[in-house]
């Protein structure tokens, strides 16, 4: 089918074969992210082990705590953003992530940076307790535990997490279709 060349002449034919085959590419969501998880084993930074080792720390870790699937995914994926740029690199995975998890798990990433601020906020002259500024969330809970429990933990070279591909039908499962557009 021929389609538009511009979309003041569009038809609804047209936007119904669009929309049909944009949701038979679904699956290329989840496996983009897959190959930018891999992409994080290139960014190191001064830490003690590459990103990619820390997504794969933070996601066991919260595995292994009970966490469910969107928020075991929530937490490979929450360092990606850091592939563009480490300074707003929350809200980048937060809405990635947003139309696919409920609005606790995306408010655990965009968020995150305010809790984590606790353990290194201070050498930077910044204040520590920035999470103070979520009391009362009802999402507050779910970020704490990811910061404290699971996120700033997962530096350790000693840890043995899963493998990647023990993570993949996660992803390629929370991103088969969008909650909302
Ligand atoms: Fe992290």
């Amino acid at each position: 089918m021929s389609s538009f060349t511009s979309m003041d002449v569009s038809t609804r034919e047209q936007w119904s074969n669009i929309v049909e085959e944009t949701i038979s590419a679904q699956p290329r969501v989840g496996q983009q992210l897959l190959s930018m998880v891999k992409g994080l084993s290139d960014i190191t930074d001064g830490f003690s082990v590459n990103q990619m080792e820390h997504a794969l720390q933070t996601a066991t870790r919260a595995e292994r705590d009970g966490a469910d699937e969107e928020v075991i995914v929530a937490s490979l994926l929450h360092d990606v953003g850091k592939l563009i740029s480490v300074p707003n690199h929350p809200r980048i995975a937060a809405e990635i992530l947003r139309p696919y998890v409920r609005d606790e798990v995306y408010c655990m990433v965009a968020y995150h940076q305010d809790f984590q601020g606790r353990y290194y906020y201070e050498y930077l002259g910044m204040d520590p307790n920035l999470r103070a500024r979520h009391v009362g969330e009802p999402w507050y809970d779910l970020a704490e535990k990811f910061a404290d429990v699971w996120d700033q933990k997962a530096f350790d070279p000693e840890f043995e997490p899963e493998s990647f591909e023990h993570f993949e039908p996660m992803v390629i499962n929370v991103f088969a279709q969008a909650k909302s557009l």
